[in-house]
């Protein structure tokens, strides 16, 4: 074992002793990233990876990007958060209201679990009413209330949520409604037998890796006007991802309220809560009566060094030819994948959009959460012997970065056809 090896090792070692479960929660434990460079990363050992984790999103135009670099270090070197205005913060908020459809007014916070928890209680602040609607198997961050049928282990009765975490008291459970994803119809029937208590509807515009079915969306939009219920895009994942107004552009449906995270920060912690302009002005204390009005403080709320970086990733994807880039790198692979699980005959599909997919083992029509849980052992058997060929990926996703390149492509499509083989060898 050479040295890095052995540093690598005593590293896990050391995490396994001083963190639970001996990693912060998220990913593989066994792999320690010391670096990343554009759509590569590598761990300390000096493994090289092909890199579709990308921080779980953020790094959409590549790790380390030399002009996010230059700009992220220029403003370190003048001090890195203030807990006051700042010229970037403002800025990127301008740019926010003028790439995002429904963004009339931005308020920061850190992570898309504040946003999302601030984005629901804005709606109830809002209708003066108390019930929120989700859909089962929507990602909405780590609250109480988001942590509702996110990925509920049996089957419950909608609209009754199931907790998917300890420690969450009994009584946030009656204040949400569960229903089922791309389904127009019970949607409509729980948002109209529920409205005199209903505030809001927040929804993943594309759930996890599901996109919604032709008129989903439009049909939420409508029947969320018609009962006087607040629609809200968590647009963590797919703003600026999708197209550089996000889902809303993308599929041309505007919400009242949405959220978003990951890419608005270049790889820093900043989110923000954004809405039209008379809903927002809950967070502005001389703008409406006092018990209409939502306390809101966070230490690094729009810190200079995370809006720098997001600017910058924002002004990269901006330019000519971007989203293109992006959406040709996906689909590449996106066909790629499938037709090597079309040759091998592997009863699994490829599920998503460009910029975020993955392999589903299940033959059904993928249109809600029940339909995409597929044969969760075999997708975790899959990534671990990705892993070991040098490609790194979500538990569930592939994220694509406008820094893959078609050597990445190819060198991922090699690595994934001897997975599959490695995968039939063990169990035909
Ligand atoms: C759709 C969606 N909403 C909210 C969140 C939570 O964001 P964060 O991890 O920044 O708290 C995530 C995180 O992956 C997400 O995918």
């Amino acid at each position: 074992m050479d040295k890095c090896e052995e540093e690598e090792r005593e590293l896990v070692a050391l995490a396994r002793r001083v963190l639970p479960g001996g990693g912060f929660g998220n990913v593989a434990h066994e792999t320690v990233i010391a670096a990343g460079r554009a759509g590569r990363v590598w761990d300390v050992s000096g493994k090289e990876y092909v890199d579709y984790l990308l921080g779980s999103g953020p790094m959409i135009v590549g790790h380390a990007h030399p002009e996010v670099v230059e700009a992220v270090c220029e403003q370190a070197a003048k001090g890195t958060t203030f807990f006051a205005n700042n010229p970037h913060g403002i800025r990127l908020a301008a740019e926010i209201t003028r790439a995002v459809a429904c963004a009339e007014k931005v308020r920061f916070v850190s992570s898309g679990s504040e946003a999302d928890l601030y984005a629901m209680r804005l709606a109830r602040a809002c209708k003066k009413r108390d019930k929120i609607l989700k859909f089962e198997g929507g990602y909405h961050g780590m609250s109480d209330y988001g942590l509702m049928s996110l990925a509920p282990k049996r089957a419950g009765n909608f609209p009754a949520p199931i907790p998917d975490s300890a420690g969450i008291p009994a009584s946030v459970g009656a204040e949400i409604l569960v229903a089922p994803y791309n389904d127009l119809e019970a949607a409509h029937s729980l948002i109209s037998a529920h409205r005199g208590e209903l505030a809001g509807v927040i929804v993943e515009p594309v759930q996890r890796l599901i996109p919604p079915k032709p008129g989903f969306l439009e049909g939420l939009r409508r029947i969320t006007r018609e009962n006087d219920v607040l629609l809200i895009f968590d647009e963590v994942v797919t703003g600026f991802r999708l197209a550089y107004g996000g889902a809303q552009a993308y599929y041309n449906v505007i919400p009242d309220i949405c959220t978003l995270g990951k890419a608005i920060g270049g790889g820093f912690p900043l989110a923000a809560v954004a809405g039209r302009a008379e809903i927002m002005a809950h967070f502005d204390k001389a703008a409406v009566a006092e018990d209409e009005f939502m306390t809101q403080i966070g230490t690094l709320s729009g810190n200079p060094v995370a809006a720098i970086a997001g600017l910058k990733t924002l002004e990269i994807l901006r330019r000519p030819g971007a989203y293109e880039a992006i959406f040709r790198t996906g689909m590449a692979l996106m066909e790629g994948l499938s037709e090597t699980l079309k040759r091998r005959r592997v009863a699994a599909q490829v599920v998503g959009v460009a910029p975020m997919f993955d392999v589903v083992f299940s033959q059904r029509e993928v249109t809600d959460y029940r339909s995409a849980r597929g044969e969760e052992a075999l997708q975790r058997r899959l990534n671990a012997l990705l892993r070991e060929r040098g490609v790194l990926k979500g538990e569930s996703k592939y994220y694509i970065a406008l820094a893959h390149t078609p050597e990445d492509v190819a060198a991922t499509l090699d690595a994934f056809g001897s997975a599959i083989a490695a995968l039939l060898e063990a169990a035909p």
